[in-house]
């Protein structure tokens, strides 16, 4: 198939082209590049030998894309493009509005234009807000986020309900992820945030490189086995192949899904921080902060809609993520 991906040079995209070349779909990949590298197309070729069809273009600038996808023959859009830092979100969110909302219509209008009704989309569990029951299963209530960027996440599942609710010859994949780390086992491409970390994974490899002196660890006071936050960690490369098997869903005209893609098991922060210093032999100094506000105690997901239905599940450990993080750190 031919597949669109937007932001296509970021860390959930760029792997998820990696997995898509690997099982013979061709690629048209576009990105702002406000948040990432060029180089990233470069680097998805040395793993992959093709070199994708790429453009730097931003999904808010309509006259751009329609210019760049006239001419093409797109099977199916991944949607990945769209701003997510979740602190960041709080202090600009008429910029997160914008732009992941706005930008969502823009790239609506024009796949629609160009004659293509098939949409996968880059959601998260943050929809759930707290939520009402764990494991979370698709059925589990959407609830209240407590940041912009959850919420844009949470109103373009609104539109793209009721855009396919409107024009049935839609066919909408919503994938909730839960919280994905590691990186490609290559090391060649991996998580690269800009600035300080705001997740777990990236601060801790940076701790482990000497970067950063120690891990701030938010609150060990939740109702959760070891008092820290809980959270269903998974390697961006089963979240990748998760994207390939979703493509089954929209080939049988599924209409419109929801699927959750977590491997149904909660860590603690000291859980993570312990399989850290197992797997790769380094310390990781701790010190035990106070809440981040807006964090919740337990989030995991039940993986069984994705296993059944699209016949994906998740494969890679928690030792794997810790390796895959450092060994991109590392290279990188
Ligand atoms: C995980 C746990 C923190 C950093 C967010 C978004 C979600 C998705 C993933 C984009 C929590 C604790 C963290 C640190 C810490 N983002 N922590 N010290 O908040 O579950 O999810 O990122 O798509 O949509 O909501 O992920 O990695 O920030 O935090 O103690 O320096 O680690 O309190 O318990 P989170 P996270």
């Amino acid at each position: 198939m031919n597949i669109l991906i937007t932001g296509a040079t970021g860390f959930i995209a760029s792997h998820t082209i990696v997995e898509l070349i690997e099982s013979g779909h061709n690629i048209i990949g576009i990105d702002n590049l406000s948040n990432s590298s060029a180089d990233v197309v470069d680097k998805i070729a040395k793993i992959t030998g093709k070199k994708i069809d790429f453009y730097p273009v931003d999904i808010c600038d309509y006259s751009a894309l329609k210019s760049v996808l006239k001419d093409k023959k797109i099977d199916c859009c991944m949607h990945f493009a769209g701003l997510k830092a979740v602190g960041e979100s709080v202090a600009k969110p008429i910029e997160y509005y914008e732009n992941n909302i706005g930008g969502t219509i823009t790239l609506l209008k024009v796949l629609k234009e160009i004659g293509c009704k098939n949409l996968i989309f880059s959601s998260s569990a943050t929809v759930y807000g707290t939520p009402e029951f764990v494991p979370i299963t698709e059925e589990c209530p959407k609830g209240i986020c407590t940041n912009p960027y959850g919420w844009t996440k949470s109103m373009i599942e609104q539109i793209l309900l009721d855009l396919q609710n409107a024009d049935k010859s839609w066919n909408v994949v919503i994938l909730r992820y839960f919280n994905p780390i590691g990186a490609h086992p290559s090391g060649v491409i991996g998580e690269n945030p800009n600035g300080v970390p705001n997740n777990l994974m990236p601060y801790i490899t940076q701790v482990a490189s000497g970067k950063r002196e120690k891990l701030f660890v938010y609150g060990d006071d939740y109702d959760t086995p070891d008092g820290t936050g809980v959270r269903d960690y998974i390697h961006v490369v089963d979240l990748a192949q998760g994207h390939v098997k979703a493509l089954n869903a929209i080939n049988n005209n599924c209409g419109c899904e929801i699927f959750n893609l977590g491997t149904g098991h909660g860590y603690s922060v000291l859980d993570v921080v312990r399989t850290f210093e197992k797997v790769n032999g380094i310390k990781i100094p701790y010190e035990i902060v106070a809440r981040r506000s807006g964090d919740i105690a337990m989030c995991y997901a039940s993986p069984d809609k994705a296993n059944s239905v699209l016949g994906w599940s998740a494969k890679y450990s928690l030792e794997d993520m810790c390796r895959d993080s450092w060994n991109y750190q590392q290279k990188n």
